[in-house]
């Protein structure tokens, strides 16, 4: 699987190298912090990390903590598996991501950054490197920011552990050397981050469109997408399609047409479903896609998120019941222990998916299914447990009928984005 083109008229500003590296972060250089944060919130830049936070409100809070240090941190740990959107993007536009990660440091008042990847990506990390290490000989970053005597020293970081990584806190922990369950939030990173200080984290997504949004103007990128959460996102299309691989798609538009760009259906296929989210994400019908945006709001309508921008297309052959369970089972997996509610009903939630499998269910077990999971969401330290029960819970709702008779098709309690 690698990059689809995509359709004429969907911009394409992540994965395209800018025309003039380097020239946003020296916009950003002589406009200063304060106009530089309120050029992302003019934009609407959101995260694309899966919380959608305002991108300039994190770095006007983070620059605004008292601190002798703060941190600016690129979290390219991409925790979800087979996921591998952040992955094209850091080999592809190594400059947006480094670029990005300049100017969040610059603008936060941060002396040190780093860029946290997968260990595995060693193509990503050998071109990132790579434009650290010219751009440290000609003087733009390292011990004289573009030659001011500032300093600016970006590392990348290679980690490898559990998906729990990709979390902030938990991220933050790896790149101290510590072992990492995550961190109850408020204080957020941008209050107490990396070794205590302030610090801002962001998706490499996220940084990517920055030097795009200062080379081309905040009103530019508010105008594509969804106005609610401009810009355009990175999809990767897989399962029962004609051309699996990744898209990079103006936020808000309709599945079906993402389905389309991706060629429709596999040879022979029929596609019933797709899986929006990852495996904490949730089923959507097939007779829903037109009607579905590809945005937080969007999807959160139907029980799905956007999450790691993974959408996995689903044919009859496909039994939901069977891939919902296996789902839980991973969540249950990769809890971190910190939350009984996350550590113990996870595992319960797969427990009574198997015996719906096994059709061994009885209408009890749809009751407990749907009581256990609004307890394990409401019980939530982080953003896994309050999505892990998404793919049961869609699941039933839309294919009660693979559920047997036990289900009476009660409704999926709407989920929020991983934060
Ligand atoms: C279980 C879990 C896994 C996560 N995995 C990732 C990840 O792989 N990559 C990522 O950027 N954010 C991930 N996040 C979200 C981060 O905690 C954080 O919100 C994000 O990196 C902030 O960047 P943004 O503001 O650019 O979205 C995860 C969150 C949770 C709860
Ligand atoms: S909710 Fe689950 S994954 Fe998150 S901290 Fe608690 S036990 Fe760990």
């Amino acid at each position: 699987m690698k990059r689809l083109t995509a359709p004429k008229g969907w911009s394409q500003l992540l994965f395209a190298p800018s025309p003039e590296p380097w020239a946003a972060l020296r916009a950003a250089a002589a406009a200063g912090p304060a106009a530089t944060t309120a050029t992302l919130i003019d934009a609407g830049l959101r995260g694309r990390g899966g919380g959608g936070f305002l991108t300039g409100a994190k770095w006007q809070s983070t620059a605004a903590q008292p601190s002798d240090q703060r941190y600016a941190v690129a979290n390219g740990y991409e925790s979800d598996p087979a996921v591998f959107t952040n992955r094209l993007l850091m080999e592809e536009n190594p400059q947006g991501v480094v670029e990005g990660l300049a100017i969040a440091a610059l603008t936060v008042g941060a002396r040190e950054a780093f860029i946290a990847v997968r260990a595995d990506y060693t193509e990503a990390i050998t071109r990132l490197e790579r434009v650290i290490a010219t751009a440290q000989a000609e003087r733009i970053l390292g011990t004289s920011l573009l030659g001011t005597g500032r300093e600016l020293i970006i590392t990348v970081r290679p980690l490898q552990g559990s998906s729990m990584i990709g979390e902030e806190t938990v991220l933050l922990k790896a790149l101290a050397g510590k072992r990492g369950q995550p961190e109850q939030t408020p204080p957020y990173p941008s209050e107490i981050g990396y070794l205590g200080k302030p610090t801002a984290v962001n998706n490499v997504a996220t940084l990517a469109a920055v030097p795009w949004i200062l080379n081309n103007g905040a009103v530019a990128y508010s105008q594509i997408g969804d106005s609610n959460q401009p810009g355009t996102a990175l999809v990767q299309i897989s399962g029962s399609v004609a051309h699996p691989g990744v898209l990079e798609v103006p936020t808000g538009t309709p599945l079906n047409e993402i389905v389309a760009a991706a060629g429709g259906s596999a040879a022979g296929a029929t596609i019933k479903a797709l899986l929006v989210g990852g495996p904490t994400g949730g089923f959507i019908p097939a007779n829903l896609f037109g009607g579905t945006p590809y945005s937080g709001a969007g999807l959160k309508s139907v029980g799905a998120h956007i999450g790691s921008g993974a959408m996995l297309a689903l044919d009859q052959s496909v039994a939901i019941p069977e891939l919902a369970t296996m789902l839980t089972r991973w969540c249950a997996d990769e809890a971190c222990g910190k939350t009984i509610p996350c550590r113990i009903g996870t595992r319960r939630l797969a427990e009574i998916g198997q015996r719906f499998v096994d059709g061994l269910a009885s209408p009890a077990d749809a009751d407990r299914l749907q009581k256990l999971a609004a307890d394990v969401s409401d019980g939530a330290l982080c953003a896994h447990e309050a999505l892990a029960p998404s793919p049961l819970l869609t699941g039933v709702r839309y294919f009660a009928s693979e559920f047997g008779p036990a289900v009476a098709a009660p409704s999926a309690t709407p989920t929020s984005g991983r934060s």
